[in-house]
């Protein structure tokens, strides 16, 4: 059964997980290949102090105990925006892909940020073996894209495609 909740500390083993096998399967999050435990564990207890903070939400989906996907809601903004959100370190394990689970997790996520009074999300993916259609899917508007933007995680530079959605 597919449970989703926000993750904390307890789960930074987990995440590391996910995360370090994105990497080497060559999904674009931020980080090179190979991702070594450590970095991943700074990472990931970086992001959980910052949700304790209440400036993100960090998102998991189990399939009974495992984790098998997240997304962040990120949140911490200018007084300027207090009407936005940002989407970002959207990942499912591979061999859990194409059964809806991310969109479950995103959905969650904007439910969340709806709550909070955020209606207006950004995000962005690499232009090479990114997820732009998995975006397009969940009526997100294509901005444009930035050239040379990032590595992929085996090295050479790939564009970074922008999406925006206004939620209703
Ligand atoms: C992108 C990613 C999170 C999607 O996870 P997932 O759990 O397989 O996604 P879902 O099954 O919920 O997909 C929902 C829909 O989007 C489609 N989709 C998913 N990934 C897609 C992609 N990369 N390109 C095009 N369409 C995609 C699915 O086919 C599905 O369509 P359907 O509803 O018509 O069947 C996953 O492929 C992944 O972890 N990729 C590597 C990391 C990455 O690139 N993350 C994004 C960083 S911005």
């Amino acid at each position: 059964m597919i449970t989703l909740r926000i993750l904390t500390h307890q789960d930074v083993p987990a995440l590391c997980s996910l995360l370090i096998n994105t990497v080497a399967d060559g999904g674009s999050v931020s980080f090179m290949h190979p991702l070594s435990e450590n970095d991943a564990k700074s990472f990931w207890e970086k992001s959980l102090d910052l949700s304790a903070q209440g400036k993100r939400v960090v998102l998991g989906a189990f399939n009974d105990n495992t984790l098998i996907s997240t997304v962040t809601l990120l949140l911490d903004f200018p007084p300027n925006q207090p009407h936005r959100a940002e989407i970002g370190k959207m990942m499912t394990a591979t061999s859990f892909r194409g059964k809806g689970i991310a969109g479950m997790l995103l959905k969650e996520a904007e439910k969340i940020a709806r709550d909070k009074g955020r209606w207006h999300i950004v995000l962005d993916t690499a232009e090479d073996e990114g997820a732009a259609g998995f975006y397009e899917k969940m009526g997100y508007q294509r901005i444009g894209v930035i050239p040379e933007f990032a590595l992929k995680p085996y090295g050479g530079l790939t564009g970074t495609i922008l999406f925006y959605k206004k939620l209703t």
